[in-house]
């Protein structure tokens, strides 16, 4: 099946990332269903997604009726059997392998025989949880990045076993969801976080090694090097525990030195500095 006939995608999973996918779904006119484990959990990812497109309608980007046809193109549900008639399906439960792999093997058993089955993983290898299936051929990895309504990037990840087929399937979609997509192997942290993980941690240990505040390393790099945003708001956007959480998994996966959290950055997320969404990490927010 050709991305273009991707009628009905399922979103597993609908917390930070999942909402954020189903959102750009429904904008771009594709039925989806979004799964939760509770009633609960799916009313507060409806919720949230109906509040910001109604923040798109405030700002001009879409009109009313346009944010209403996209909630009434969003069905929620506490069954995985309700997946049934999706043509793709994008997971986007807690970054756990054997849950993931747990998670597809169920899939396998919901879905039809065309369906493709898309893995939201920033670190885990897509081939072991395709490996967790029947027929892992028609297992990829779509990377969105957060927020997903946002970012362009996805990054469309052919694992071992990945038909040609399955990928130009991803990769299609996300085109007709406005994105920029790009393909690429599974390797630990794919392309964007195999770059930035191990250059932002390098960041924080210039901190100490050259003496200098947050502050100036940020004016250092923005206005010396042109980057729109500095490496400490950089860290505090993403959230320290997220960081630290991936860094451990690349030096997991690839025994790089410069993969490993600065131990900085591991007292910070211990004493519950993770950035804005804590209110303080490098600097301080309302
Ligand atoms: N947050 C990010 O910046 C980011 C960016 C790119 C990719 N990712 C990846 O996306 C995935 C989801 O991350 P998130 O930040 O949205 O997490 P989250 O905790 O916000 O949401 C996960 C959701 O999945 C549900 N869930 C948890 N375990 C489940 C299970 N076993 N079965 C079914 N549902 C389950 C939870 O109810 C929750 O709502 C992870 O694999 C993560 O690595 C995250």
């Amino acid at each position: 099946m050709s991305g273009a006939g991707v009628r009905r995608v399922g979103v597993v999973g609908l917390g930070t990332m999942g909402a954020g996918i189903a959102q750009v779904c429904v904008q771009a006119g594709i039925e989806t269903v979004g799964r939760e484990v509770s009633e609960e959990l799916c009313e507060r990812a409806r919720g949230r997604i109906a509040h910001y497109l109604g923040r798109g309608v405030e700002k001009g980007r879409l009109t009313g009726e346009e944010r209403d046809a996209a909630l009434a193109r969003l069905t929620t549900t506490t069954e995985l059997a309700d997946l049934a008639g999706c043509d793709l399906v994008v997971e986007a439960i807690v970054e756990d392998l054997d849950a993931k792999r747990e998670l597809f093997r169920a899939l396998e058993g919901v879905v039809g025989e065309d369906a493709v089955l898309a893995t939201n993983t920033s670190a885990l290898s897509v081939t072991e949880v395709a490996n967790a299936t029947e027929r892992p051929e028609r297992v990829v990895g779509m990377h969105f990045f957060n927020p997903a309504p946002v970012l362009p990037l996805v990054e469309v990840v052919r694992a071992e076993r990945s038909a040609p087929e399955a990928v130009d399937t991803a990769f299609e979609l996300a085109e007709r969801l406005g994105k920029e997509p790009i393909r690429c192997n599974d390797t630990p942290g794919f392309v964007v976080n195999r770059i930035l993980i191990p250059l932002l941690n390098d960041c924080v240990r210039v901190l100490d090694e050259a003496g200098v505040s947050p502050q100036d390393l940020d004016k250092a790099m923005t206005r010396g090097v042109n980057w729109p945003i500095g490496p400490c708001a950089l860290i505090d956007l993403i959230g320290i525990d997220v960081h630290v959480h991936a860094s451990e998994a690349l030096h997991a996966a690839l025994g790089e030195e410069r993969m490993a959290p600065p131990e900085r950055l591991v007292l910070m997320r211990d004493e519950g500095k993770l950035g804005r969404k804590s209110g303080e990490g490098f600097f301080v927010y309302d």
